[in-house]
């Protein structure tokens, strides 16, 4: 029985509970680390790809417009010439010239000025606003800047073995470019007519210039994106925006954040748009380090499939409308763009719960939606040597079927419950000596921690029906 809740985590003790725990681990930690990179252990995978399984049976397979891909990293220079990126995918950079920090101008001037929107400033307007606010360094409290310099984000390598300019090539800093140079590719191969989507989720890389948060912000992410085609009836119509807004609150609630008191809508200001976008809407989580940026669903018009057709000479118009009066539109787009580690990060902060117990002793418990948590069922006995045996055959009958299993070996079932608390898993099932006597087990429920008895023959029944699973 739970006595009360204890409001207060830290990013501390939620990163070390998922060391702990196998979810994530210090990228190249033997080597003393490398900065912001993270590798994700046994529940961290199975954690992240629960989360993009419901994002593609949402978006994609169930959804009845979309459709999915899997595009390349690597692709064309031309590409990013096109999308913009090359020219527009970049922030600005200043340097102590005393001690050499470098800080990204947004950032500094928001230490001292936290109010100050200077999105989309041009460099002379923020060296300008630096020297007359009279901005010291964070650092070394200096007043000796370099100039203001944009830094590229997107990664460069070389393709083939001469690093020449023409073999330079990027990584992709979106998954959604890959979506647009297929646009034909799908529509003429699958018959789609817009409206319709297209799906992606994938790695993406960006040369951050601020990482940190632990997974919050990192140089190498996984996104899932959708890229929707339309056409608007006019400029104001926002039918299919409000849709997708709709759906992205829908499949939150899926995933078990909507009704949280942690998330808020936030309307981008004209001035804070990137440039491909006419309108978006963040969905922005509280995390223990502020409220931040979950999910984007933007506008981007039809300035992708536009640009693209220009540079490639391919046509992207459609016949619109099909019937009576007919002419040649380039479709718009509205995008829904989460990332895979922001949203994990999100559901963990989220999930993270600390309980003092009728007796007294704390338990910590990840609160995960039985939707995306690593295991929902653990099976474990009361006595390893006796009911061992029985206990692995109930753990195989499960397995069998739709559930996400786990057998627990140790002979503690105290223990047992909680780590299992800890991962997250739903329901534990306890073989005892009524089992071979009676034919029942324990079923103990992770958020209540009551326990009922259950007869061996309806334990399947019973639990899909607790986790909602359709037969
Ligand atoms: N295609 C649109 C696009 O990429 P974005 O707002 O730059 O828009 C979309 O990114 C989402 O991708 C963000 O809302 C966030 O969830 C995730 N994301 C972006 N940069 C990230 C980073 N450096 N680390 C982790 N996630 C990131």
């Amino acid at each position: 029985m739970i006595n009360k809740i204890i409001n207060d985590k830290s990013m501390k003790e939620i990163i070390t509970h998922l060391k702990e725990n196998g979810f994530i681990f210090q990228g190249s930690e033997i080597y003393s680390g490398l900065a912001n990179s993270w590798d994700y252990g046994p529940l961290g995978v199975a954690l992240k790809n629960n989360i993009k399984k419901s994002w593609w049976v949402f978006f994609v397979e169930k959804n009845p417009y979309n459709v999915g891909l899997d595009s390349s990293i690597i692709m064309k220079s031309k590409v990013w010439e096109a999308s913009g990126h090359l020219s527009n995918f970049s922030d600005p950079l200043i340097d102590c010239k005393k001690c050499k920090s470098r800080f990204r101008v947004d950032n500094l001037i928001n230490h001292y000025f936290p109010s100050i929107n200077c999105d989309n400033w041009s460099n002379e307007k923020l060296e300008t606003y630096i020297n007359q606010n009279h901005i010291k360094c964070i650092k070394c409290n200096n007043e000796d800047w370099t100039k203001v310099r944009q830094f590229q984000l997107m990664f460069e390598t070389y393709q083939g073995v001469l690093k020449e300019d023409k073999n330079k090539i990027y990584l992709r800093p979106e998954t959604a470019q890959g979506i647009f140079i297929n646009f034909n590719n799908v529509r003429n191969s699958c018959n789609k007519k817009v409206p319709f989507g297209i799906g992606q989720i994938g790695k993406s890389f960006r040369n951050e210039i601020t990482p940190g948060n632990f997974i919050f912000r990192t140089r190498e992410f996984e996104q899932m994106e959708l890229e929707f085609f339309f056409i608007p009836k006019d400029k104001n119509d926002n039918t299919w925006f409000n849709y997708w807004v709709d759906q992205c609150k829908e499949f939150l609630s899926l995933v078990g954040l909507l009704n949280s008191k942690n998330i808020k809508f936030k309307n981008h200001e004209q001035n804070q748009l990137a440039h491909y976008a006419l309108a978006t809407t963040d969905i922005e989580y509280n995390f223990p380090f502020g409220m931040s940026e979950l999910c984007g669903i933007a506008n981007r018009g039809n300035y992708d499939l536009t640009k693209h057709s220009e540079n490639s000479g391919v046509n992207f118009e459609i016949q619109y409308p099909n019937v009576t009066v007919k002419r040649m539109v380039i479709p718009s787009v509205i995008e829904p763009s989460i990332g895979v580690e922001r949203l994990l990060l999100a559901l963990v902060c989220e999930a993270f719960t600390k309980e003092v117990l009728k007796d007294d002793k704390e338990r910590l418990v990840l609160k995960l939606n039985k939707s995306i948590c690593p295991y929902q069922v653990a099976v474990m006995s009361l006595n390893k040597t006796k009911l061992g045996k029985e206990a692995y055959e109930i753990f195989e009958m499960l397995n069998k079927t739709q559930l996400r299993v786990i057998y627990e070996a140790s002979s503690s079932v105290g223990k047992s419950y909680r780590y299992q608390d800890g991962i997250g898993t739903m329901y534990c099932v306890t073989i005892d000596y009524d089992t071979k006597t009676k034919g029942t087990v324990t079923i103990r429920d992770r958020d209540t921690t009551n326990q009922v008895i259950v007869k061996v023959d309806q334990l399947k029944e019973y639990l899909y029906d607790k986790l909602d699973i359709i037969c």
